[in-house]
């Protein structure tokens, strides 16, 4: 018996999200009690950290904003750009709640969709294997996926698996541009020859576009679409083809 009745994508980024609120207030609400902080001789008129609380405060809410609304019309850009039969084997990196790998698992009919994921509770509210599953039996889509706890840069997957690999707002979470390599690497490896990747990301787009350059991929870096991710910055998509 399923105990919700709709699907939860999560809040990107919650504590980023929070921080920037908290950070907002204080900066609006203090210059009206300590217009002027004085430090020995010195004297610093704050009167104008309103308007850097106010800028805060936007960013907070833009970036809720892509995760209530935008990243619903990012996921069906990333989709649309991909030409679908139904039998394609389909690959999300960093799947979180399974936004984009349920996605394609609708777009199947003999095919199957495998999403992978580390489960960083930082980097999606609720973000744990358990919730995508049940986003995927929510969705209808239950037996069309496969979820496994797997690490972008070193993946059990066999060369040549997936004729499609997806993949929004995770490689940056490597904070090391080695780490970034063997991820793309991976990807590399495991897309099969003719098949094709939709890699998107708020930073890093141009190395990974120059990592896949190396490894012998085709690559399209697309602008991002300022109606849709508000996302500060704007998500680059890099779409790749291995022939
Ligand atoms: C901001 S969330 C995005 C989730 C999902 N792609 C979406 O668009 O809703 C980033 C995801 O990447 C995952 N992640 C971070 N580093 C990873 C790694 N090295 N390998 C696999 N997943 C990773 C996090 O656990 C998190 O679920």
């Amino acid at each position: 018996m399923l105990n919700k009745s709709k699907a939860s994508y999560g809040v990107d980024a919650p504590r980023v999200i929070r921080n920037l609120f908290i950070a907002g207030a204080i900066a609006v609400i203090l210059p009206f009690f300590l217009p002027v902080i004085k430090a020995g001789n010195i004297s610093i008129n704050i009167t104008w950290l309103p308007w850097t609380g106010a800028y805060l405060f936007l960013g907070g809410i833009f970036m809720l904003f892509y995760s209530l609304f935008g990243k619903f019309k990012h996921r069906d850009r990333m989709l649309n750009m991909i030409s679908w039969k139904g039998n394609e084997q389909v690959l999300d990196i960093g799947t979180g709640k399974g936004l984009l790998m349920i996605g394609a698992a609708k777009k199947l009919i003999t095919g199957k969709s495998t999403g992978i994921d580390i489960w960083n509770a930082e980097d999606l509210s609720g973000n744990n294997m358990k919730n995508a599953l049940l986003n995927a039996e929510i969705e209808g889509v239950k037996n069309k996926v496969e979820i496994k706890n797997e690490n972008a840069m070193h993946m059990s997957f066999a060369d040549n698996s997936f004729d499609i690999i997806l993949s929004n707002l995770c490689l940056h979470n490597i904070y090391n541009k080695e780490g970034r390599y063997s991820a793309c690497k991976e990807i590399s490896r495991v897309l099969k020859k003719g098949g094709s990747g939709i890699i998107a990301d708020f930073r890093h787009t141009k190395e990974y576009k120059s990592n896949f350059n190396q490894l012998g991929l085709q690559t399209t870096l697309c602008p991002a679409n300022y109606f849709t991710t508000f996302y500060f910055p704007l998500l680059r998509i890099l779409v790749l083809k291995k022939l």
